[in-house]
């Protein structure tokens, strides 16, 4: 089994950008930790992260074919993205939606998301161990629907 994660725009700069909000663990530390649960539960995971839509738009392009499921944290594209989340819809792909903050408990405009009514799921505020949480969800998923 394959799933791709995702990462949008700022998410390469996570360890330096507000700890305070995003905790201390870079982009590749959290890509590590993940891996590692991933091949315990016999995932293979494909990791892209940009800061552009359109980038972020061609790799689930590219790669939807080959794989069985997507973890996506769009960043702020989660609140205005309609490109991408006509992306995740038009791969046809099972999705979790990861957020390291609580995105309920902020600014207003971070209240809404685009891609949440499409989502298998949508973990948020559980900082890093979320997108863990998100491969645990949606491997139970696609095994249970015979996706595998
Ligand atoms: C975020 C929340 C978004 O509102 C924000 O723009 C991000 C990160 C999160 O992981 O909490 O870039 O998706």
């Amino acid at each position: 089994m394959r799933f791709l994660l995702i990462n949008g725009p700022n998410l390469n700069t996570l360890g330096k950008r507000r700890p305070d909000i995003y905790g201390t663990l870079t982009l590749k530390e959290i890509e590590a930790r993940l891996a590692e649960r991933a091949a315990q539960r016999g995932v293979e995971i494909r990791s892209f992260q940009s800061n552009h839509e359109g980038s972020l738009i061609d790799f689930i392009q590219a790669e939807a074919e080959e794989a069985q499921g997507i973890i996506i944290n769009p960043g702020a594209l989660t609140h205005y993205g309609l490109s991408l989340r006509d992306a995740l819809e038009d791969c046809g792909l099972p999705f979790i939606e990861v957020h390291l903050s609580d995105i309920q408990a902020r600014e207003s405009f971070r209240r809404h998301s685009v891609v949440a009514d499409i989502a298998a799921g949508q973990i948020s505020g559980q900082g890093w161990e979320g997108y863990l949480r998100a491969l645990d969800a949606l491997a139970a998923l696609v095994r249970e629907e015979g996706r595998e």
